[in-house]
């Protein structure tokens, strides 16, 4: 896009320079919160009300939230069709809570997930409700697969997120959470190279790069001297969120669908945050049309409240009752706000919508590289974007990529923070910039982002 930094800039009024200094309330949450909490010390915010995009701190001060609880607000703070949602639960006196016995609300919710699953998966799926966080839905999952198949292990990727909880955490790939447990209570977790094209495993890129890292999967699991015990599934996100919106490509996926089906491994998609249309398809596993095993569901899918689920072909529904148990799976607000946002979302095409929007954005953060080198890549996919942070003079690596600058990462977002716009940061070492803004965002909207993360760079750049 042939598009200049003063055009990008021109598209939002100066924004404000926010002082981000201590208030009462901040103060008193890192006197009396725990030392693990985490958002808190990159976005130093007390927030008092939100709406759509924005949301208000207690000084009155109003941002764009491109952070979205973690991606779990598709359609931003409070949206009407939520909102009303969760008052009819309320002024119909149903249960608040219901452990797992079944309601109007449950009943319906059900359909309406089933209905926005691709039909050849719900046709043959049976979901279980699990307790309301993402990582209690992965845990779920294991369970599953390891009671359906007799074997204990799972194959996970190098990047991957999967949840805090220590079986979920055993997946994770990456090592900061991990090694201060040291063994792990799960063990017999292999991980395998992610198709992170910018920084590709084997120095390769491009197709070169998915056709090798398919070879090696394919090899590791018929080779009989290979080492690793037949899994009881793969596990994998098909965009990377947590390492940095980095995206499989299709062709790797349905390869990794080919090989898994031919060795009888059921294949888990994680969908927690790329769920939900965030990436231009309802979930992100459709641009590659492939049919996974197990999908785990959660954030959009509680419409802004704690549910989660995992959805699986029903041959593998071998495990015993009260085998996955748990007292909050029956959220009834939450399920209720779920059918809302699943609607709207199919009402108002907002997958389509994620993906021309994204675009948009894709686009105007594209022009920017050209101006600044330290924008090494821009990726992801729909309203799932990430910019990695490079220091351009730093030793290329294999790909002729210049080194991470997580220095600069972190000033760029304390730089669009001071100017009213919440991103977060992922990838290693918090190298990437991520861009995970409410699907109902606008074009004007975007403008408005890149307008301020120009001059926040802008800004970054000359400080360092
Ligand atoms: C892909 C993925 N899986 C699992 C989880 C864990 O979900 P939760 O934080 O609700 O436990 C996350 C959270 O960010 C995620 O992004």
């Amino acid at each position: 896009m042939n598009i200049a930094v003063a055009d990008i800039e021109a598209a939002t009024d100066e924004p404000p320079l926010y002082q981000l200094d201590e208030n009462p309330l901040l103060a008193r949450q890192a006197r009396q919160e725990s030392n693990a909490r985490s958002y808190p010390r990159r976005i130093p915010l007390a927030l008092k009300r939100a709406r759509g995009i924005h949301v208000e701190d207690v000084e009155g001060r109003v941002f764009i939230d491109c952070l979205a609880g973690a991606g779990t607000l598709a359609l931003g703070h409070n949206h009407p069709v939520v909102v009303e949602a969760i008052r009819q639960v309320l002024a119909d006196e149903l249960p608040l809570h219901t452990l797992d016995l079944t309601t109007p609300v449950k009943d319906r919710f059900v359909q309406d997930l089933f209905g926005a699953l691709p039909a050849e998966f719900a046709r043959r799926a049976k979901i279980q409700f699990c307790g309301p966080t993402g990582t209690d839905a992965v845990e779920a999952a294991l369970k599953l697969v390891r009671t359906a198949t007799g074997r204990s292990t799972v194959l996970a990727f190098q990047g991957g997120y999967h949840g805090m909880s220590q079986g979920a955490l055993s997946l994770m790939g990456n090592l900061k959470a991990k090694t201060p447990l040291g063994a792990l209570l799960a063990q017999g977790v292999q991980f395998l190279p992610f198709p992170y094209d910018y920084r590709c495993p084997f120095g390769l890129g491009g197709e070169q790069g998915v056709e090798v890292g398919l070879r090696y999967i394919a090899n590791l699991l018929s080779d009989p001297e290979g080492g690793v015990q037949p899994p009881a599934a793969v596990i994998v996100e098909a965009v990377q969120g947590e390492a940095g919106a980095i995206p499989a490509a299709d062709a790797w996926l349905r390869g990794l669908r080919e090989i898994t089906a031919r060795a009888g491994i059921p294949l888990i998609l994680d969908e927690i945050q790329s769920g939900f249309a965030r990436t231009g398809r309802m979930f992100a596993f459709e641009h590659a049309q492939i049919v996974p095993d197990v999908v785990v569901l959660s954030k959009a899918i509680g419409g802004s409240l704690p549910l989660s689920v995992v959805v699986y072909r029903d041959e593998l529904d071998k495990w015993q009752p009260g085998a996955h148990a748990g007292t909050f799976r029956g959220n009834q607000m939450a399920m209720a706000a779920g059918s809302a946002v699943i609607r709207h979302i199919q009402e108002h095409d907002l997958a389509r919508h994620a993906e021309q929007v994204g675009e948009h954005l894709r686009g105007l953060l594209q022009a920017l590289q050209r101006t600044y080198p330290q924008l090494g890549d821009v990726r992801g996919r729909g309203l799932m974007l990430g910019v990695e942070i490079v220091e351009p003079d730093g030793e290329p690596d294999a790909l002729g990529h210049p080194p991470l600058d997580p220095a600069l990462a972190s000033a760029i977002q304390r730089e669009c923070l001071k100017r009213g716009l919440i991103l977060e940061l992922g990838g290693r070492h918090g190298s990437v910039v991520r861009f995970l803004p409410p699907l109902i965002i606008r074009h004007e909207e975007v403008e408005q982002v890149a307008g301020i993360f120009a001059r926040a760079v802008s800004a970054a750049v000359s400080a360092g």
